[in-house]
């Protein structure tokens, strides 16, 4: 019998089978600091193609950047509702702070969310409306407790911009392009940071810590604890496959962002995270987004006329926004308190 609230029950088509569980050893672990250059740059475009998930080792982050920042965001969880609640997001006018309600496909997550965005403040759209160029700003709210958390936060994201700039010049030249082709998306970039903390739970082969999806910007860089849960839909056969933790890597993954931008010739690939009863669960992503005003399309040197454009140009902030109205409504109506 379920042991969770019903609105954390998936349906049984997305219910995780703990006896079927296999780990993916093929996930490609790339050595950023492999001397020969030429061998990296193809290994990153194997792992793209192949896969659209790798891990890396020898990135330059030192770890304490990490322990530090899981140290005070463990403090933080382990506070009370009320005093989490202090920071809680809520509205349009507040989308970064604390939430324990995200969905994923109209099904609840079994997690806890502190999210801070990296530029402050970050640009943003205010309307909906195409023709309306009103800017937002995404500020941040910080918690009182524990005090550090604000400082190791900023720290590591900004370890994390250099990172990701870096392994987009690779991607790029992955493709054939010029290092430094994404680089005028960026200017005000609205990345973010998200610190999940995904609590012990009594019916993991019903509920999922976040349910199936693909992550929506350019890349991912993902730090996971020891406990494991993250599964990848493996491109050649669909299965789903749980990504070993490897201590000091991170987890890459490209977004839809990279998928437009090379018209398919990447693809950003379904994930999800399972959980388990006897173990808490700690995870980092780092999402990579362009400029609220980029159009997204794919890149001219990616089509020509056998491989016409597959995307409609779209603008990432409205779409961002949208995203973010339609999550709000949701609990509105469903009256959940946020
Ligand atoms: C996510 O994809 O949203 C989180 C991944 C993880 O916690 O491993
Ligand atoms: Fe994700």
């Amino acid at each position: 019998m379920a042991e969770v609230d019903v609105a954390f029950i998936q349906e049984p088509v997305h219910r995780p089978n703990p006896s079927l569980r296999q780990e993916a050893d093929g996930i490609p672990l790339i050595d950023l600091s492999a001397p020969d250059f030429d061998a990296l740059i193809s290994d990153i475009g194997h792992a793209c193609r192949q896969w659209g998930f790798f891990q890396i080792i020898n990135h330059g982050v030192p770890p304490e950047r990490l322990q530090k920042l899981e140290a005070a965001a463990r403090k933080f969880f382990h506070l009370s509702l009320d005093e989490k609640r202090k920071v809680s997001r809520g509205g349009l006018d507040k989308v970064m702070g604390y939430y324990n309600t995200e969905h994923t496909k109209n099904v609840r997550d079994w997690k806890e969310v502190f999210d801070y965005t990296v530029k402050e403040p970050t640009l943003a759209y205010a309307s909906l409306d195409e023709d309306d160029d009103t800017v937002a700003y995404w500020e941040n709210q910080w918690p009182e407790n524990p005090p550090e958390l604000r400082e190791f936060c900023q720290e590591y994201a900004t370890e994390m911009v250099a990172l990701a700039m870096r392994l987009l010049e690779l991607v790029a030249m992955s493709l054939g392009l010029p290092p430094g082709r994404f680089e005028d998306f960026f200017k005000d970039h609205t990345s973010m940071v998200r610190l999940n903390c995904y609590p012990s739970c009594p019916s993991p082969d019903l509920a999922l810590g976040v349910g199936p999806h693909k992550d929506p910007g350019v890349l991912t860089i993902l730090a996971q604890d020891d406990v494991g849960g993250l599964e990848v839909k493996r491109k050649s056969d669909g299965q789903w496959v749980g990504v070993k933790p490897v201590p000091n890597a991170y987890i890459i993954n490209l977004g839809d962002i990279l998928q437009v931008w090379t018209n398919d010739v990447y693809e950003s690939v379904e994930h999800r995270v399972v959980v388990n009863s006897v173990k808490e669960r700690y995870s980092v992503p780092f999402f990579l987004n362009p400029s609220h005003y980029t159009m997204v399309a794919p890149l001219e040197e990616m089509t020509d006329e056998p491989n016409p454009a597959k995307y409609a140009p779209y603008n990432w902030g409205k779409f961002q926004l949208t995203r973010k109205q339609s999550n709000f409504m949701k609990l509105q109506v469903e009256n959940i308190q946020i």
